[in-house]
């Protein structure tokens, strides 16, 4: 449906189907802002996709695979300069600096829509504005909210048909007058008559940028990731956060609010047919997608772990007292480097088919790979640069941040009630770093103020996913640093109001928390416990103390389990080993409470009181 230019300003030509006025006018506007040559409505079909992957295949942005290998599948590779979300580009313009608080850049709200319409006015000239109507979560679901993206990338239009519910029946949702969250992207590369274009446009200056009141989404510069595919960080966890926060400071029937969650959510199943959900907090490439799709070892015969998201949770609190879930994303942008058959088999046999690559190297037989996929190395390749690359280049051949997209129904164990409208009940949540010292495999909280104080002083050593420096340990509350849209320490009262009420209304129903470490290393430097699957174990142990059926020790921190309380068999795992990986190292935690003091010096505006007197707690017990 590509228009002709008409006077410099690209025709409407709105699909009869569009019932809503104000979206419309709003498209216009932006249209007239950005001037895109072009402006296309997308329906989501999939002669829609295909149609826009060839054109960018023409245009050199993607590149085929070999279909006898890597059926309907294709590799993008980006700039060397847009290669993973940009975290001091990201502004948060609430009214107030203290609402966007010490962890999110703020800027004053009435100074940036100046400076997002200097970048803007004529950004698209020479492209197509695509119109993306999106439902994050299930069409019609009460938890669910819509989204509608303008973009002038094509890589973003076909991510978003992945990545969320996308098409023509998000009008029927949003009807005359239905909300919906306005996202404007732009690549910030016009094209001058005549010019030619290049395979990745972007632009080094680049704005992200959210409006928590008016609920907007501006994202000038880069066509990648978190930073273009909007409905993901942007929408479904720094405006949703301000929602669900929104939600409980405006009272009325549900007063709790809701949470929007850095979250995957996963079913455990016992061979008896007992079913738990679980969500758990991870922070940017820490293996979320590896544990929501997790496979029991062997000797854990009838046990099942089934996939509802692997990285967002929305979770509102349910007639019955219960916290309720669902994935508001229909896709996983996942990380490749690691992945293989050994470390997360569902997810390979995801990306068999229909699969957008980003980032990874290619093979000469016209498919894909990327560091850990194999032991060894192909013997040449083209890497995501575009050079040829031999094991001796010392080079790597996939960037770190390397991604897959696909559609979450790809998924071997993906769960029956995935996209269940009603969500599912939560029974625990789990919060977790990476971190090669201090922090136990496993602790439950005793509460969940203490649970809360868990998550919130959280560390993680940093990883790829954001641009910056790696391997170094930041604070990552809630492993949602990068992504709580307004002041953390609001934030954390948010958690424990939401706590205070379904436990004063239900206190079975409250889900336990439990806090973990996969990531300990030994006196080598080598990862202590084998991770992945062997999670299970833990997985298992929490499943039986949410039932009541599990031993366990309580100590400074919490109650962890004993080596007698994991089921071991198929693991040599000897005890010793089992203490070094669950020792409590006084010292190191004197040390870990003093980088949780400096976390809340920085976070003192609104800080509750609660989790002061947890950290007091703490201290008296740790000085017994
Ligand atoms: C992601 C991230 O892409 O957390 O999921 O960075
Ligand atoms: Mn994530």
């Amino acid at each position: 449906m590509n228009q002709p230019v008409m006077g410099g300003v690209a025709a409407l030509n709105v699909p009869a189907y569009i019932k809503q006025q104000s979206l419309i006018n709003w498209v216009a506007d932006i249209a007239a802002l950005a001037k895109p040559d072009r402006i296309h409505w997308c329906d989501g079909s999939q002669a829609e996709y295909d149609r826009l992957c060839a054109e960018m295949v023409a245009a050199g942005t993607m590149k085929k695979l070999n279909a006898d290998k890597r059926p309907n599948s294709y590799l993008a590779c980006s700039d060397p300069s847009d290669v993973a979300r940009v975290e001091d580009r990201t502004f948060i313009c609430s009214a107030t600096r203290e609402e966007a608080g010490p962890t999110n850049n703020w800027t004053d709200p009435t100074e940036m829509p100046g400076t997002l319409n200097g970048l803007f006015d004529g950004s698209m000239v020479g492209r197509t504005m695509y119109v993306v109507p999106f439902s994050m979560g299930p069409l019609g679901s009460p938890i669910a909210h819509i989204g509608v993206e303008l973009s002038d990338s094509p890589y973003v239009a076909v991510n978003m048909r992945i990545m969320t519910r996308m098409g023509r029946a998000v009008y029927d949702v949003l009807g005359a007058d239905g909300d919906f969250v306005p996202c404007v992207h732009s690549v910030g590369a016009p094209l001058k008559a005549g010019q030619k274009d290049v395979a990745w446009p972007c632009n080094p200056n680049k704005y992200i940028v959210h409006f928590p009141e008016t609920r907007e989404i501006w994202s000038y510069g880069s066509g990648y990731g978190g930073n273009a595919l909007l409905g993901k960080k942007c929408f479904a966890l720094r405006i949703a956060s301000n929602m669900g926060r929104q939600a409980a400071q405006a009272g009325g029937g549900n007063q709790s609010g809701w949470l929007a969650e850095h979250m995957l959510i996963l079913g455990v199943e016992s061979p008896e047919g007992r079913k738990h959900y679980i969500a758990a907090a991870f922070p940017s490439a820490c293996g979320k997608t590896n544990f929501a799709m997790l496979i029991p070892p062997a000797t854990f015969e009838g046990w099942k772990v089934t996939t509802i998201g692997d990285d967002i949770a929305w979770i509102k609190p349910g007639a019955d007292g219960r916290l309720y879930a669902i994935n508001p994303e229909a896709g996983y942008f996942g990380v490749a480097p690691g992945t293989n058959e050994k470390t997360n088999y569902n997810c390979m046999a995801s990306m068999r088919e229909n699969t957008i690559f980003t980032n990874v190297a290619l093979t000469d037989d016209g498919d894909v790979w990327w560091e850990g996929l194999s032991k060894q190395a192909p013997a040449h390749l083209i890497d995501w640069q575009g050079r040829d690359w031999t094991p001796a280049s010392g080079t790597k051949a996939a960037h770190p941040n390397a991604r897959f997209t696909v559609a979450a129904t790809q998924n071997p164990v993906i769960d029956a009630a995935w996209d269940d409208p009603a969500g599912v009940p939560i029974s625990a949540f789990i919060f977790g770093g990476r971190r090669s010292t201090t922090v136990p495999l496993a602790t439950e909280a005793r509460n969940w103020t203490e649970g809360v104080y868990m998550a919130a002083t959280m560390g993680s050593e940093t990883t790829a996913a954001a641009v910056g420096q790696m391997g170094v340990v930041r604070r990552d509350p809630f492993a949602m640093l990068p992504f709580v849209g307004y002041n953390m320490s609001d934030y954390f009262q948010h958690w424990l109001n939401l706590g205070r009420k379904l436990g004063a209304s239900n206190p079975a129903a409250l889900p336990k928390i439990f806090c973990v470490n996969w990531f300990r290393t030994d006196e080598h430097g080598h990862f202590a416990w084998p991770g992945f699957g062997d999670n299970m174990r833990v997985l298992k142990w929490m499943i039986e103390r949410i039932e009541g059926t599990a031993g366990g020790i309580e100590n400074i921190f919490g109650t962890t389990p004993r080596y007698g309380d994991l089921q071991w068999d198929g693991l040599p795992f000897t005890p010793e080993e089992f203490e070094g990986i669950t020792s409590i190292d006084k010292d190191a935690w004197r040390a870990e409470l003093t980088l949780h003091d400096e976390l809340f010096a920085k976070l003192a505006h609104h800080l509750p009181a609660e989790l002061t007197a947890v950290k007091a707690a703490l201290e008296q017990r740790l000085a017994r």
